[in-house]
This record gives structure tokens, C-alpha cells and sequence, in this order.
């Protein structure tokens, strides 16, 4: 019993650290793909026909009970399409627009995403839906998710670089000032002891991986035995590097 997981890159990994506690009897393989990363920039329309190609191959090869779309931005365009075609459940992950107006005290929040996602239909109706009464800021971070993906793969960070994508995120209006942060790319996480450091005022940076696998987990049977195989992992875009296979193995994902 398997579980696809789709990112772009590494981001996804904050989504299936999650998974594999909740649903530790189902084999997880990782799909990183590297061919259209970073995905923020990407055209919609190249983007789905590369999306459904990419999955039908998957599909054939892994035969998986379930897909999850550990990708804001592939998730904005993407979901749809994928139920329609495949009868498996398509879980997506959705910025937490709607927790961050519930949780808000001073009515400003701030959604920290790739370019791509900042701009769909689909981000601006969670914010009409859920958040008319509060102030959302969306803030396009056009290099955020590799300043993460260098940091996941060689402990450096550039903290200046981090400094500019994030500072747009906090504002003041006559003394009431944003409280809460969505993550809304998967690769945000991985960054957010950087944010608390560079943060000018304490916030809530809201990570939905949780979220995301615990609704995985609704979809599913549960109770199975647990697996007696090792995940795996596999790219598109040419080999990974040195560094990328290591990442992925301290995860327990053989490169594949
Ligand atoms: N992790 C992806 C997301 O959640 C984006 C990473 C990228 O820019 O490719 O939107």
C-alpha cells in the first residue's frame, strides 16, 4: 500500500515527516520534481500538461492509494485535473487562510507564498471566503524556496536574502501589527527558526504540514500492519546531486 507525495523540490518532506507518524504502515514514495523547480514562475497552462503527464507515468508505475500534493502551487491548479483522472484520493495542501483569521488578535495577517501561488484565482477565493474580515497581505516570495532547498542542502543561509522576502510580511497600522504568518509553500517551514530570528516582532508562522497529513490519514484505511519496506524517492530533471541523496536518505528515503 503506497502514498505519493509530490513537491517540487525538497518541501514536501515537511509534509511527509508528518505523514509517516500518522500513517506509519503505508509505504510513502517521495516524487521531487526537480524539472520545474523553482515552480512560482511557471505558466499555468505548461504547467498542468507537464503535471498530468508526469502523474500518468507515476500512476502506472507505483499504483498508489493516494496522492498528496505537498505543493501550494502545484496544488492551485493541479487538484481537479488529478480527480478527474484518477480514482484514488487527491489530497492538496491549501494555504491556512482560514485558521490564521480564527487565530488573529490584531485582524492582520500575512501569507508568505511562491509567486505562482500569490497570484491564482484560487488564493485570492480562501481569502474572500475566510478572511473578508481581516487584513490579509499576500507577499510573493520570488526566492524564498531555494534560499530553503540551499539551506536544507548545505546548512548555509544567506540571512540578508531571507530578510528581503520576508520583511513585506509585517505590517503596522496605527499600532495593530501582523500576528500571524501563513507558510504557504511547503518549503517555508525548513526556514521558520530563521524567521523567528530576523522576525522585527514575535508572530505565529503557520505550518499546515500537520494538517495536511492528518486529513491524509482521514481518507485512508488505518490499521494496517506496518510496513516491512523503505520509502523511496525519485526525481525528475536529472540526476540529484551528492548532497540531495544524502538529504533524502537522512529522511529514510531511498533515491531511486
Ligand atoms: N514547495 C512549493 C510550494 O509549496 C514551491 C517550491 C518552488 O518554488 O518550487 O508551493
Amino acid at each position: 500500500m503506497s502514498v505519493l507525495i509530490y513537491d517540487s523540490g525538497i518541501g514536501g518532506l515537511s509534509v511527509l515527516r508528518e505523514a509517516r507518524i500518522l500513517m506509519p504502515e503505508f509505504k510513502f514514495v517521495y516524487v521531487a520534481d526537480g524539472a520545474v523547480f523553482p515552480i512560482g514562475g511557471w505558466e499555468e497552462e505548461a504547467l498542468v500538461a507537464h503535471l498530468l503527464g508526469l502523474f500518468d507515468d507515476l500512476v502506472a508505475r507505483h499504483n498508489p492509494q493516494m496522492i498528496i500534493i505537498a505543493c501550494n502551487t502545484a496544488s492551485t491548479i493541479i487538484l481537479p485535473h488529478l480527480r478527474e483522472r484518477f480514482d484514488m484520493p487527491v489530497v492538496g495542501t491549501v494555504p491556512a487562510i482560514k485558521l490564521a483569521a480564527e487565530v488573529t488578535a490584531s485582524r492582520q495577517i500575512s501569507v508568505l507564498a511562491t509567486p505562482g501561488t500569490v497570484q491564482r484565482d484560487y488564493t485570492r477565493s480562501l481569502i474572500a471566503e475566510f478572511a473578508s474580515q481581516v487584513n490579509v497581505r499576500l507577499v510573493g516570495a520570488e526566492d524564498l524556496a531555494r534560499l530553503a532547498e540551499d539551506f536544507m542542502l548545505s546548512g548555509q543561509i544567506d540571512t540578508k536574502a531571507v530578510n528581503k522576502e520576508i520583511r513585506d510580511c509585517f505590517v503596522d497600522r496605527l499600532g495593530a501589527r501582523t500576528d500571524v504568518v501563513v507558510l504557504a509553500c511547503t518549503h517555508y517551514p525548513f526556514l521558520t527558526n530563521v524567521f523567528r530570528r530576523l522576525a522585527p516582532w514575535p508572530v505565529d508562522w503557520l505550518n499546515p504540514a500537520e494538517a495536511i497529513a492528518r486529513h491524509a490519514q482521514s481518507r485512508l484505511p488505518q490499521g494496517g500492519a506496518v510496513k516491512d519496506v523503505q520509502d523511496i524517492a525519485e526525481f525528475t530533471g536529472g540526476e540529484p546531486t551528492p548532497q540531495m541523496r544524502r538529504l533524502l536518505s537522512g529522511f529514510g528515503l531511498k533515491v531511486i
